[in-house]
């Protein structure tokens, strides 16, 4: 992670300076100060790029002032109308124009909770998951190590920082178990690197096979017999509530470490990308991780169903009877509708043990939702409408967006069997939709929602605060529903 630092407004000696610009500003302060010693340059720069500060502009001016290897520009939009979010994108397009130096220096301008909210942008940014390039030359790496950000009220920028510092490791958490290959994390390895979360002050249960088969747990069963790979399921408890009998919160993570399909097996052609068919349970893990660090005052669960989607001698057939651990039946048609079979079991499981306020699952469940939604927003479903404000709020806080899709008894008659209490898939109409149907059986009436993460879960391009590659979706924007509602 870039180090963060927080000091007075001062020009820098060295580095890259970036300048915060809001629509319509003039200069003055900092900005000023280096305009004036560039001898109006900088002025000039931005004229003639015809910067204006509006929300995701940017205007580099190389070398202005000695000392400074470059002055960035970055537009705000209107700053009366910016809240936290802008910030955050504005960090971030400073972070990606910083590259080529070790220390930026960031003055965000604003209140102290937006410049922190900068530096957050900074850092996500700044990412990235470079554990097996062994070859890259220095001049190619990135070099941006630091962030000092300057600010009026710098201690108080400070005071706020740790709380986000807490989200951008839990963040990066996610995004570091989503990129590893489905070679390297197989559900043991997850487990592993779950287990190493008790430093944190989480309580951390992993079951295996044997428990699970104990259990009953015939559908997450069913999707794990054709790989090599044994099952797990983790169970991650924060217990951060002054009244330790709080009932929890639940949060419920599809956690395929690879999905091939099965015997109903995938096409070749961009089949690598299921190696992050377990960004659900991925980004759990980072949530839990979340509250842990910044000591949230709530009693949070989280469960992660873990196994790989193999074809195999051994692997379930299409036609398959599997009976769940609810008890229900499922006729497996399509042994690549995987991801609700886990969760079945799973989301069962956590209602009974933990009678939980609510469960939010996610999972990478359906590629109808990217037809539906694409790349920006996430599905959500929920049997209650309070729940599904609350997320929806707390998505557009946080730049996380969801948008809501109906569950009806239509849909749900789609799963009708002709052999079992229901098959495991509706068709293609409302692909998206028969999936949340089919999870809602197992939720046992419960206040629930699903969020179906698989257009958002990882990125072909880089975004304001997130490279390309895995985005952590789900981390931020439940954090942001815990702690606005949930907490003592
Ligand atoms: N993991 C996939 C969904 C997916 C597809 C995620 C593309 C990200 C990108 C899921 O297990 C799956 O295969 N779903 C099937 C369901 C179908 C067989 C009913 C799908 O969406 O095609
Ligand atoms: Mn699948
Ligand atoms: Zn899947």
């Amino acid at each position: 992670m870039l180090e963060v630092a927080f000091s007075k407004p001062a020009l820098p000696k060295s580095g890259i300076l970036v300048l915060v610009i809001g629509e319509g500003e003039k200069p003055e302060g900092l900005w000023a100060e280096v305009d004036k010693a560039s001898g109006g340059q900088i002025a000039r720069a931005l004229a003639a790029a015809s910067f204006k500060g509006k929300r995701g502009q940017s205007c580099t001016v190389l070398a202005p002032v000695s000392g400074i290897a470059r002055v960035v520009a970055v537009g705000l939009g209107k700053r009366d109308a910016a809240g936290l979010r802008e910030y955050e994108e504005a960090g971030g397009a400073a972070a990606a124009a910083s590259a080529t130096q070790e220390v930026m220096t960031l003055v965000p301008g604003g209140s102290a909770e937006q410049a922190a909210h900068a530096a957050l942008g900074a850092v996500l940014r700044a990412y990235r998951f470079d554990k097996y390039r062994t070859k890259e030359k220095p001049e190619d790496l990135p070099k941006l190590a630091r962030v000092a950000v300057v600010h009026e009220e710098h201690a108080k920028v400070k005071v706020a920082w740790p709380e986000l510092a807490a989200v951008a490791e839990g963040v990066f958490l996610t995004r570091d178990l989503v990129s590893e290959p489905a070679n390297v994390l197989t559900p043991d390895e997850f487990a592993k690197r779950c287990e190493e979360l008790t430093e944190l002050g989480l309580k951390v249960n992993v079951l295996g096979l044997k428990e699970m088969k104990k259990l009953g747990f015939g559908a997450l069963l069913g999707v794990a017999q054709g790989s090599a790979n044994e099952p797990r399921l983790v169970v991650i408890e924060w217990h951060g509530a002054a009244k330790k009998k709080v009932k929890p919160v639940a949060f419920v993570g599809k956690g395929v470490t690879f999905d091939t399909g099965g015997i109903s097996i995938k096409p070749a052609a961009g089949m690598e990308d299921m190696k992050w068919d377990m960004a659900g349970a991925g980004t759990v893990a980072g949530l839990m991780a979340v509250l842990a660090r910044r000591h949230a005052k709530v009693n949070a669960v989280g469960i992660l169903g873990l196994v790989e989607n193999m074809p195999s001698g051994t692997a379930m057939r299409p036609g398959d009877v599997v009976t769940s651990y609810s008890g229900q039946t499922v006729e497996v048609l399509n042994t690549d509708a995987e991801g609700r079979l886990v969760l079945a079991d799973a989301l069962w499981y956590c209602q009974e043990r933990f009678d939980p306020r609510f469960m939010v699952n996610l999972a990478t469940l359906t590629g109808a939702i990217i037809i539906a939604l694409g790349h920006d927003y996430a599905g959500l479903f929920s049997n209650d409408d309070g729940l599904a404000q609350k997320l929806t709020e707390a998505g557009e806080a946080t730049g996380e967006k969801l948008w809501r899709l109906p569950l009806a008894e239509v849909y749900d008659k789609m799963l009708k069997s002709d052999i079992a209490d229901m098959k495991n898939i509706g068709g293609r109409p409302g692909g998206s939709i028969t999936a949340a149907q089919f999870l809602q059986r197992f939720v046992n009436g419960r206040r629930w929602a699903h969020l179906d993460i698989a257009g958002t879960a990882w990125a072909s391009k880089d975004n304001a605060v997130t490279p390309k590659g895995a985005s952590a979706f789900g981390v931020r924007l439940l954090d942001r529903l815990v702690a606005t509602h949930f907490e003592e």
